[in-house]
């Protein structure tokens, strides 16, 4: 399992810490929310106390080992699961190996983002006749994979491929424009579970497919959530490490630490803090509670990678404002290991690194930069992977899935929605000309403009 320390958030070992009277203040509370929780679990949950999702992708298995290249068209919940996947479970020059090298396994793109500079260059690594592309849109509409999909398929049109033996769509069982195109076409489909909300669909086949698709084990990716799911229900707060999330970074916000640090020691573990970015951000920032009082509430998530943003943030964590919780990531295992060679043996400064492993230095940084945080009387907790597999990885989203609803309970708010969201995807509709949208074009309403060059 993975490890949660929470030592450094205890007033007992920092400075403005937490007591275990806060802490146990909350344990009622969150009991009956589990308990309620559990009673009428939530549609991410669902998904990974069945098969069906798991199933859906291995039925496509023999289509999609036919191509060379998978390309994944999707934004914000419908990229950045795939992209965490990716980046923490394959090897960082997966899509510049060989076809043998990578055992048949395809190579994988994730575009997210309408930069024509950034999808030309993926463009430009792949063939369309040996590419799958997989347009994941939970509400089929969305402007960014919509518009990326138009491109991708006028340029299999232009190549004289037939569409549908190329895009796999992923998207909500019965709305939206791509599921209708889809039934028209006869299109292959997959289905995002209609009450499961994009940042928490991950383990749905948004994330799935891409992850079968580079050979990677789904079923223990599931395995790994359903364990984290159950020992969520049925633990006691300290024995709870969703509760304890929620509960101390809840805690830390009251007391003004309005901030919350990802800072993964391990460059396969960075993309989770992006993930983890979007999950906080979204489901927790929020202008109304649930009683419709107007609370303006949030943790700004942030993202770190030691041992680089040693030398780029912890001077501002250690010195500047007292506004943050941080949270490591760290592996007691990576995949390879380096020693370092015994070179210049008669010059100190360099001598003690020889002989070393370069994982011990890495996570020696991880110790030191928590232990001067402590000093600095800065909370922050640690999150260990014995190894970084499908296993614990699922455990991982799922931990924080739960985490997130249980704040969400915290904060009184509705973790699942995103209003917020909306009203800049309007405006983006009436510059770009969508009929209905007139109203929202606001780059009319400026009094005084104020640029210069
Ligand atoms: O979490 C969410 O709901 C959002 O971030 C969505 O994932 C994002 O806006 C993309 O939406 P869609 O999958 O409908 O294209």
């Amino acid at each position: 399992m993975i490890k949660f320390d929470f030592t450094y958030t205890l007033s007992d070992n920092v400075a403005n810490g937490l007591t275990y009277e806060e802490i146990n203040s909350f344990e009622q509370q969150i009991t009956n929310f589990l308990t309620r929780f559990d009673e009428n679990k939530p549609g991410f949950v669902n998904a990974v106390l069945t098969r069906k999702w798991v199933d859906s992708v291995n039925e496509l298995s023999d289509f999609i080992f036919t191509f060379d290249n998978i390309v994944v068209l999707g934004i914000g919940g419908s990229a950045l699961g795939n992209i965490a996947i990716q980046n923490a479970l394959r090897p960082f020059n997966w899509n510049s190996l060989s076809s043998e090298e990578r055992n048949g396994y395809l190579r994988v793109f994730v575009v997210d983002n309408v930069d024509p500079d950034y999808l030309s260059s993926v463009l430009d690594c792949i063939n369309p006749k040996t590419t799958l592309f997989n347009i994941i849109s939970k509400s089929g509409t969305t402007a960014e994979p919509m518009a990326n999909y138009l491109i991708v398929r006028s340029i299999l049109e232009t190549h004289g491929l037939d569409p549908k033996e190329h895009l796999i769509f992923t998207t909500d069982p019965e709305k939206g424009v791509l599921r209708r195109i889809g039934r028209e076409e006869g299109i292959r489909m997959l289905e995002i579970p209609s009450d499961v909300g994009g940042r928490f669909s991950v383990l749905t086949p948004v994330g799935l497919l891409s992850a079968k698709a580079a050979g990677l084990d789904i079923e223990e990716l599931i395995i790994g959530a359903r364990e984290a799911y159950e020992r969520t229900i049925k633990s006691q707060l300290w024995e709870n490490p969703a509760a304890l999330l929620a509960t101390i970074h809840y805690l830390h916000y009251k007391k003004g630490r309005n901030i919350s640090v990802m800072m993964a020691y391990s460059n396969k573990l960075y993309y989770l803090a992006d993930w983890y970015r979007q999950l906080w951000a979204e489901s927790l920032g929020k202008m109304y509670d649930n009683e419709g009082n107007r609370v303006n509430v949030g943790q700004t998530p942030v993202k770190a990678l030691g041992a680089v943003d040693q030398h780029s943030q912890v001077q501002l964590y250690n010195e500047g404002p007292d506004d943050k919780i941080i949270t490591f990531l760290r592996t007691e295992k990576f995949d390879r290991e380096i020693t370092i060679p015994k070179l210049h043996e008669n010059e100190p400064e360099l001598a003690y690194l020889g002989g070393k492993k370069l994982s011990t230095l890495l996570n020696s940084e991880q110790i030191g930069t928590q232990l001067a945080l402590a000093k600095h009387g800065r909370p922050s907790l640690t999150v260990s992977f014995p190894q970084i597999d499908e296993y614990h990885i699922g455990q991982f989203f799922m931990y924080y899935e739960l985490a997130t609803a249980i704040t969400g309970e915290l904060f009184n708010i509705n973790p699942y929605d995103q209003p917020g969201v909306e009203l800049g995807k309007k405006i983006t509709y009436a510059l770009m000309g969508r009929a209905g949208f007139e109203e929202f074009n606001y780059t009319q309403n400026v009094q005084k403009r104020v640029e210069i060059e």
